[in-house]
């Protein structure tokens, strides 16, 4: 009888041992990780967010993003034609004129990787989607960033505006 209620203890205080310490475990994942995904940026925001309430919305400003479409609204189309400069060695805006790399006629919201005849690295050949402007936007600041492995050979646009006015210019070659 003392055996069987001796061994019932520890047996017992072990599993609420156990038990504390996985859920502690647990607790903490969820407060450093807000969720214990994949720890990119903005589940980390979350779990600052989730520390420091008090502090009010002004977190939220934390990591500024840039509204792309909005800067877009007011781009100018005839600075991004001078822009398009840049791509000119490689793309022609005709139907059908692929050089070094594919045709952009009426790329804005072509789906991504379907040009008749040119070879597309395997990146954006299998990527799926279409470039809206979001999609641009990340492609045209930092190409091999973005699709990893593209054939493309340009550094990036860095500046916002000039994404944004190649893209308005973009936007009128076809339809
Ligand atoms: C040195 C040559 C070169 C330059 C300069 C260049 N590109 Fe490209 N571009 C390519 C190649 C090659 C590809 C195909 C990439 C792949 O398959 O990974 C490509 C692909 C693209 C695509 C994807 C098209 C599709 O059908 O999915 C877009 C959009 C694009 N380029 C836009 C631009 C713009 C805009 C510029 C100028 C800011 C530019 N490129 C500058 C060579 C270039």
């Amino acid at each position: 009888m003392f055996d069987t209620m001796t061994s019932t203890k520890i047996l017992g205080a072990g599993c609420g041992a156990l038990l504390l310490f996985l859920l502690g475990g647990w607790g903490a994942e969820l407060i450093y990780h807000g969720g214990g995904g994949h720890g990119d940026g903005e589940e980390h925001a979350q779990g600052y967010l989730i520390e420091v309430a008090d502090a009010g919305g002004a977190d939220e400003e934390a990591e500024p993003e840039i509204d792309f479409v909005e800067v877009l609204a007011s781009a100018d189309a005839a600075k991004g034609e001078k822009v398009f400069s840049k791509c000119k060695a490689c793309h022609k805006l005709e139907d059908g004129a692929n050089g070094t790399g594919p045709h952009l006629y009426s790329i804005v919201n072509r789906p991504i990787g379907v040009v008749d005849g040119f070879g597309y690295s395997d990146v954006l050949a299998t990527n799926g989607g279409e470039w809206d402007a979001e999609a641009l936007n990340g492609f045209l600041a930092d190409p091999k960033g973005w699709a990893p492995g593209t054939k493309m050979s340009f550094a990036g646009l860095k500046k916002v505006d000039d994404r944004a006015n190649l893209v308005a210019y973009l936007q009128g070659i076809g339809g």
